[in-house]
């Protein structure tokens, strides 16, 4: 029997919605069928920051109370350093989902922590088609689903925007609040700049910049300038605040944000908190994972 459910598919840098292996699950009496949710991240070897992932581990397992619910990072560097300097052994996604189909879960939900969907996503995307094409022994007879990262969508962009603005609002009023995100040379990367221009709506002092991509430093500095300011409030718009966020933003280095701000004369404060210890973000998160859920259960 061919099942589907509807899931995430990436081909030539297109994000598009395709039906992947899926499920009838509605139809399957409750505590037969084994559900997973696996919450992929790129990781951090930041103990500090850890809990930014961890934090969305815990709003996974609050919202599928009866799922078991497990973590893997992409970044092969922070696992081996992991399991190297704190005796942890973090999987890879394909590692985590062979150990899920080897013990039986039927159904499984890949919710990315990425906030966009760059070259990390596609080769999560990749990897979750090719699971979701097979349909013997190795399959998962429910299906296997993807999860959006934060911003896909246009609408997405706008949520994060307000959802800033909620918090940094008063900061705003009183200079320049400063978000770096990660960027890429993926075409995602445009989705910086769509967050700008939701942000320019709700506020006049806000840039968004990347250590990585478009915009950059250069971008907020100029923005910065012409708001006539001289106060700065750092924020790291990735979901951990981790290597970037204490080096290349607000580190003592010459050439971090700060120092670079400093040495152009703004006062310069830093809020190192990651997006994944927001409880809005956390909320947002979940929102997606209950999306491709009920992606699942579509006949
Ligand atoms: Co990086």
């Amino acid at each position: 029997m061919v099942r589907s459910g509807l899931g995430i598919l990436v081909a030539g840098g297109l994000v598009m919605m395709a039906w992947l292996g899926g499920a009838q699950a509605s139809s399957i009496p409750a505590g037969i069928s084994k559900q997973a949710v696996l919450v992929v991240s790129f990781g951090t070897s930041v103990p500090e920051a850890r809990h930014a992932v961890d934090a969305l581990v815990a709003a996974a397992r609050g919202a599928f109370p009866h799922a078991e619910v497990r973590l893997a990072f992409t970044s092969n560097i922070i696992r081996r350093k992991i399991l190297k300097e704190q005796g942890e052994r973090i999987p890879t996604p394909l590692e985590a989902l062979a150990a899920l189909q080897d013990e039986g879960f039927s159904s499984v939900i890949v919710q990315p922590t990425h906030v966009i969907p760059g070259e990390e996503f596609d080769d999560i995307a990749e990897m979750v088609a090719a699971l979701g094409s097979l349909q013997r022994k190795y399959s998962f007879s429910k299906g296997i689903a993807l999860g959006k990262p934060l911003l896909l969508e246009g609408p997405d962009c706008r949520r994060m925007a307000a959802l800033l603005h909620r918090k940094f609002g008063t900061a705003q009023d009183n200079g320049m609040v400063v978000f770096m995100g990660h960027g890429s040379p993926h075409m995602a990367d445009a989705l910086y700049s769509r967050l700008q221009l939701e942000l320019d709506r709700l506020a006049p002092r806000y840039a968004v910049g990347t250590v990585e991509g478009f915009p950059d430093f250069d971008d907020v500095m100029r923005r910065a300038r012409s708001s006539g300011g001289k106060r700065v409030l750092l924020v790291p718009l990735m979901i951990v605040a981790g290597d970037h966020a204490r080096n290349d933003l607000a580190g003592t280095e010459p050439d971090s944000w700060k120092s670079r701000f400093e040495a152009e004369g703004f006062r310069v404060q830093a809020a190192l908190e990651g997006l994944g210890e927001n409880p809005e973000i956390q909320a947002f998160f979940v929102e997606h994972l209950r999306h491709a859920a009920q992606s699942l259960e579509k006949p």
